[in-house]
């Protein structure tokens, strides 16, 4: 049982200019504050984000969030009504002094990653090198190497297939060996089956290359995936900034819990730092009397008994008391299978998930329990 927590780096202590203690290395990038409006509408609203070199940080969240207009600030290519941009330590953009977007060290991939069709895979790579013309070849072949195209190297864009002309555009991107590498949903143009091995190859270079990676994406799965930091958003805001595994498992509210799955919800008054429910009590302390909260938990931490009798198993401190329901609906899903129960209690539908395959006919009774180390508690 967990108590409500507090997102990490939320409550951070606001200062001015970059966040470098005497003799630490600053970060790659840091933005601070920033702002940006569209026709009055706030859309990015007081993001702050650091992000090391070699390190991933995925800006996750729906459709219209603002993610694209944060990475399009830091390309310089939209202006922030308020707030900074720090590479390195050193000051690139704030609202009266403004580096241009040419002279950021700043490696852009987006979705329709549009290859030059007119020249060879070596030439889109080489594209925006400066330099001797032996170096250039060679940090080209460096990379197609690296992306494992070097067959390709005098091919034009059309006779590859679209993981392959990803690549290239991962290349060419690279090729300047810019400081940072703003991504916006560069793989989501990409065949499912393709998708994993081609995030797998494209972190792994981009680690090789030290650049500090911000990565945009409205797909859970890619962002814990790929991330080393997530920034979950919500309506132009960072509501959650952390370690994956720590968004996932201390989510700030019911909808960072919804973000990554499906879920379950209960509703309780609270009464002496418990909320009572009929899967017995959660815990709910610092939570004052008579408050109205939501007791929220994902599908694969319920568990399922048979029903033995009429009864079920017995209260255990960590499993709390069992609840019947009965089987409304299962499918097999491929890993796991889906079972939805109509709950004795109120009616409701719970949903469990089950490894492997579990489809018990509709109206077959069965207990339900909840694992306590599994479930949030909110105050609505
Ligand atoms: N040039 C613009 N003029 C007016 N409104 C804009 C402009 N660009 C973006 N917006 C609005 O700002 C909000 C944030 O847009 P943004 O593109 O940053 O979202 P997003 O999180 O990248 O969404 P998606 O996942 O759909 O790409 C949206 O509501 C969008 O309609
Ligand atoms: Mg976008």
């Amino acid at each position: 049982m967990l108590s409500p927590p507090k997102p990490d780096g939320i409550d951070r202590e606001r200062q001015r200019g970059p966040s470098v203690t005497e003799n630490a290395t600053p970060p790659r990038l840091e933005i601070r504050n920033l702002i940006a409006r569209y026709e009055g509408r706030v859309v990015v609203d007081d993001v702050s984000l650091t992000v090391r070199a070699g390190q991933v940080t995925c800006l996750l969240g729906p459709s219209g969030c603002g993610k694209s207009t944060t990475l399009r600030m830091i390309a310089g290519v939209e202006m922030q009504e308020s707030g900074e941009i720090y590479v390195d330590g050193k000051l690139i953009c704030d609202t009266v002094f403004r580096v241009p977007p040419e002279r950021r060290e700043i490696g852009l991939m987006f979705q329709d990653f549009a290859l030059f069709p007119h020249l060879s895979v070596a030439d889109n790579v080489a594209f925006g090198l400066k330099g001797h013309r032996d170096e250039k070849r060679a940090r080209v072949e460096a990379l197609l190497r690296k992306v494992d195209l070097m067959r390709f190297v005098d091919d034009y864009p059309h006779h590859l297939s679209g993981g392959e002309q990803q690549r290239v555009a991962l290349a060419r991107a690279l090729a300047p060996r810019p400081r940072i590498m703003l991504m916006d949903e560069p793989f989501s143009g990409l065949d499912n089956r393709l998708r994993d091995g081609i995030r797998d190859e494209t972190l792994a270079i981009l680690k090789e290359e030290d650049a500090a990676v911000v990565l945009v994406t409205h797909e859970p799965e890619e962002a814990m995936r790929m991330a080393d930091e997530i920034a979950l958003m919500r309506r132009g805001k960072v509501v959650q900034q952390g370690a994956p595994y720590n968004v996932f498992t201390r989510p700030a509210d019911k909808a960072a819990v919804a973000f990554f799955s499906d879920i379950n919800v209960l509703s309780s008054k609270v009464n002496g730092a418990l909320a009572e429910t009929p899967f017995g009590q959660f815990l709910a302390p610092g939570v004052p009397d008579n408050t109205d909260v939501e007791i929220v938990f994902r599908p694969q931490h319920v568990r399922l008994d048979f029903d033995r009798n009429g009864k079920g198993p017995l209260p255990t401190p960590t499993d709390g008391v069992a609840a019947r329901g009965v089987v409304e609906r299962a499918r097999f899903l491929g890993n796991e299978s889906l079972v939805e129960f109509r709950m004795d209690h109120d009616g409701s539908i719970l949903r469990a998930t089950v490894p492997n395959v579990f489809v018990p006919s509709p109206g077959r009774v069965m207990w339900l329990t909840i694992r306590r180390d599994r479930c949030f508690v909110f105050p609505v």
